[in-house]
């Protein structure tokens, strides 16, 4: 196995870290990487706000709902859709963009953002930095926007926290792969037998973990899926002029 493949099969999610800053030169690094992304018709539709700042992390930790790790990780990077960007260019070249009020648009730039996070992710692990994403901060847009200043055609879809491995954390076990790889057609007929394992197995793993949280897969997306449960997303998107109605 070769060395990224090593890193991106260790994968876990860290949420306790030291208080030593990231250093300019990996921060640098990191961003660079990520910056070679794939981007759909190189729109480049994606722009990243760092906040190293330990006060409006407090901030973006109360908005996101009091995860505290966004305290403690130095580095808060934030993946924002930013439609304004290409907007510009659309206008230079004469023609007026609509992509931003479409479906369409909204799939592009979160496939985008999406392969972004991924490349900050493994850039960060591999020079041993811990990260863990943050989809929370959707529980309250408005507020991400305007702490970071963010202009109409923008939308803040995720964040990821990077920094110093204090305490490490033992990976989450997944679903059999045949729930994830399906070989030249869809075949969904183990999927009940694979769910009822990782039921188990996820229930043993939180035990092991001495976890307090304790939930079956099942019975944690339970807890979320019947809600709508970042309900400010599409009216905020919506004044953001990300209408997703096209
Ligand atoms: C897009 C995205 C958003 C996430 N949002 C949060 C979050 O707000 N808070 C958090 O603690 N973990 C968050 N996570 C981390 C997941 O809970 C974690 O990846 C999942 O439980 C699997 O664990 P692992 O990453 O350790 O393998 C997020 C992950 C992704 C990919």
């Amino acid at each position: 196995m070769n060395e990224t493949l090593r890193i991106q099969q260790a994968h876990r999610s860290i949420r306790d870290y030291k208080a030593d800053p990231v250093s300019d030169e990996m921060l640098d690094q990191i961003i660079a990487a990520a910056q070679r992304a794939p981007t759909s018709m190189n729109a480049q539709e994606i722009s990243l706000v760092v906040v190293r700042d330990a006060a409006k992390r407090a901030k973006i930790a109360e908005l996101s709902g009091g995860q505290p790790w966004i305290i403690k990780a130095p580095v808060f990077i934030t993946i924002v859709i930013d439609f304004h960007k290409t907007d510009l260019g659309v206008r230079k070249a004469g023609k007026t963009q609509i992509i931003h009020e479409s479906m369409e648009g909204f799939g592009v730039a979160a496939t985008d953002a999406g392969i972004v996070l991924g490349m900050l992710i493994t850039a960060a692990e591999s020079l041993g930095l811990g990260i863990v994403p943050i989809g929370s901060i959707r529980r309250n847009p408005q507020g991400m926007i305007d702490l970071l200043g963010l202009p109409p055609l923008t939308f803040p879809l995720v964040s990821l926290c990077i920094g110093h491995i204090e305490k490490d954390a033992p990976q989450k076990p997944r679903m059999d792969i045949k729930t994830f790889r399906h070989d030249e057609r869809y075949d969904a007929s183990g999927y009940a037998a694979a769910i009822d394992a990782y039921d188990t197995t996820l229930v043993h793993f939180w035990n092991e973990v001495a976890c307090s949280e304790g939930f079956s897969w099942s019975e944690a997306l339970a807890s979320r899926f019947p809600t709508i449960y970042f309900s400010q997303v599409k009216p905020v998107a919506a004044m953001q002029g990300l209408l997703n109605d096209k």
